[in-house]
């Protein structure tokens, strides 16, 4: 098994999704939010729904600096470089290897111009049972151990890791969340997932916050959850907001974690996704255009995951080029509805 492959352990499994306002409008909303931003205006911000924070539209991701094994040199100079360039939002979780410690040790220092997420249900102590992670116990416990790695005393958000609907229904989890928030560890709590246990999270108003797959291969979200959260006034996180950047395989990728959107991208077979332009490393190649329509939908940041320094600059820099065209936009959406069968449902 691959370090990504890992990831499939998870697997348990329309218009606009800004309810009538404009990506612009929206965008022009989320700038005139941008006073409380930790980082000033060096990109665009967005007010994370009911918790009041302002975050940039672009965050960084913690999955793949753990699961590749990123050495700490490396780590050390993409999160600082990020830093220096206007990044507000590092999201982890508990189970991406050392993520969290590669995290602390490269920018713990730095603390206070971050907003640090994470996850909880994915790790067990030594001599509990297996569902212990997602017990009130289970989670306070991983969010202790999570303070520690994270080198700090309070997180800004901890999330259920991708817990399926049954776990969530019987809700010791989210009780943990709370009793967690309610003791100051952390100020708000969310749920990170996909389809009917994301549906389920968004509808028990128990949550101040979804994590949810957006992107050119993965949509069901935006008719599925992401009106209600926004109704609900939640914040709203894209995970694997560029599909995994899959267009840059030219056969079936090993890393399972990666085949599904492959697979998936044949068939949709977007122009911009395929040859010369999805090398284009500009707004209007594959990788601008999937983040700029990620970030059109109703999401405050997109998380992109990296293990290259260089990576977050450039792709804030795509950000800069703003929302795509109205048809542009419009044929995203079409091609999808067009070509996506009923188990093309979100990728936890
Ligand atoms: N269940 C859950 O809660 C869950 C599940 C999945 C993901 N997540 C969260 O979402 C984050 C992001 O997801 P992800 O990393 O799987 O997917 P992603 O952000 O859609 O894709 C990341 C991949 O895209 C590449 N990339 C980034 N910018 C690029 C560009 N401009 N051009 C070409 N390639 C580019 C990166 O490679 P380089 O290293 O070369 O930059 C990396 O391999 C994760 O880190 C994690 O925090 C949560």
């Amino acid at each position: 098994m691959n370090d990504f492959s890992r990831r499939t352990l998870l697997q348990s499994s329309a218009a606009l999704a800004v309810g009538g306002l404009s990506w612009r409008s929206l965008a022009a909303h989320a700038a005139s939010n941008s006073a409380s931003s930790i980082k000033g205006d060096t990109i665009e911000h967005r007010t994370f729904g009911k918790t009041g924070l302002s975050i940039a539209v672009l965050g960084f991701g913690g999955a793949e600096i753990g699961y590749e094994n990123t050495d700490q040199k490396t780590v050390d100079e993409l999160l600082n470089a990020a830093l220096d360039a206007g990044l507000d939002v590092v999201d982890t979780a508990e189970c991406y290897i050392n993520s969290e410690e590669q995290i602390a040790r490269a920018i713990g220092r730095r603390r206070k111009e971050y907003h640090l997420f994470t996850k909880v249900g994915h790790w067990v102590p030594d001599g509990q049972p297996k569902d212990f992670a997602w017990t009130k116990d289970g989670v306070l416990a991983s969010i202790e151990r999570s303070l520690k790695r994270l080198n700090t005393d309070v997180l800004e958000l901890v999330q259920l890791h991708s817990c399926n609907v049954d776990i969530l229904k019987r809700g010791e989890c989210i009780e943990g969340l709370e009793a967690a928030k309610k003791a100051g560890k952390t100020r708000f709590i969310g749920y990170s997932g996909d389809s009917a246990a994301a549906s389920f999270a968004v509808e028990s108003d128990r949550f101040d916050t979804l994590q949810t797959s957006v992107n050119i291969c993965d949509q069901q979200s935006i008719e599925l959850t992401l009106p209600l959260a926004k109704e609900k006034n939640m914040g709203v996180i894209a995970k694997r907001p560029i599909a995994n950047a899959v267009w840059r395989y030219d056969a079936p990728p090993a890393n399972d974690y990666h085949s599904e959107y492959y697979s998936r991208l044949q068939k949709l077979n977007y122009d911009f996704a395929k040859g010369e332009r999805a090398k284009d490393a500009g707004p209007e190649g594959a990788a601008g255009i999937a983040l700029r329509f990620t970030l059109m939908q109703h999401v405050h940041t997109a998380i992109v995951g990296t293990s290259n320094p260089k990576r977050w600059a450039q792709n804030a820099g795509l950000t800069k080029a703003g929302p795509l065209t109205d048809a542009q936009h419009k044929s995203i959406r079409e091609t999808w509805k067009n070509a996506s069968p009923e188990n093309w449902v979100g990728q936890v």
